[in-house]
């Protein structure tokens, strides 16, 4: 096989099927939580407490989520191609599935870091933060997760991935938020475009994406095998 490059663009709905909440599908995330008070610079400044809850709320559920099928899926694709992974993502079920090369372009539950220094980062694994935990240069520890309004470091790495791609995967993604959601314009003309989500996304206006309408578990093994076979 030429080591024809796959890209990967996930978003909360791979990881759906495996129990965790999407943001914006009725019943997602954001219920109970406004998402100014806990994924927002301004809701840090205000109630650090809350924020550091619903973090750790998260990192438990993310720690007792298993990789789904989709997951596994695409981690199996690095037999046959390169694989790139970006997600929005914070859990690490692409890690856990086996992927092994994945761009987290909000962060991870897994690293908290400096309030004061982006740049200085921890491992935490599924540890909860607590207020008074201090980074080594005295501040407070804050998850390592982009927030609302700041930016995105890993964005113009991902934009040079997508671009050298010659498969391109939309996968759970309601291309709501920017900078992530504008990737999908850094894809050559050329490239196999795929999407796959059981809802209608906005991409279908583009020329040139096949939409596969589905879940990620049943629609990600179908395009595979589709360019798998297409790539003998
Ligand atoms: N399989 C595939 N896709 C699914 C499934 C499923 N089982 N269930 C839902 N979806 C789709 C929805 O139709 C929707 O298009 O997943 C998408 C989820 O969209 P969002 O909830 O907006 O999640 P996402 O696109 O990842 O949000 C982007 O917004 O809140 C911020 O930083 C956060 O990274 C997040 C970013």
């Amino acid at each position: 096989m030429p080591n024809k490059r796959v890209v990967v663009l996930t978003g909360a709905g791979i990881s759906a099927e495996s129990g965790l909440a999407t943001f914006r599908d009725s019943g997602g995330l954001w219920e109970g939580y406004d998402v100014n008070e806990v994924a927002s610079i301004e809701g840090w400044n205000n109630d650090p407490e809350k924020v550091l809850g619903f973090y750790n709320l998260r990192r438990t559920q993310a720690a007792l989520a298993k990789p789904n099928i989709a997951h596994l899926a695409l981690a199996g694709l690095e037999e046959y191609f390169e694989v790139e992974i970006i997600t929005q993502n914070i859990d690490d079920l692409h890690e856990r599935a086996g992927s092994t090369r994945v761009t987290h372009l909000h962060g991870k539950l897994s690293e908290a870091r400096s309030e004061w220094d982006e740049n200085l980062v921890v491992d935490i694994g599924t540890a909860p933060i607590k207020l008074g935990d201090k980074a080594s240069d005295g501040s407070q520890l804050r998850p390592a997760i982009v927030w609302f309004g700041e930016m995105v470091p890993m964005i113009e790495i991902a934009a040079k991935i997508v671009s050298e791609a010659d498969f391109f995967i939309v996968i759970g993604t309601s291309l709501a938020v920017y900078p992530a959601a504008g990737l999908v314009h850094y894809c050559k003309s050329t490239a196999g475009k795929y999407i796959i989500d059981p809802s209608t996304p906005a991409l279908m206006s583009y020329e040139g994406w096949t939409f596969m309408q589905s879940t990620a578990c049943e629609g990600v093994p179908k395009v595979i095998k589709q360019i798998v076979q297409e790539n003998k």
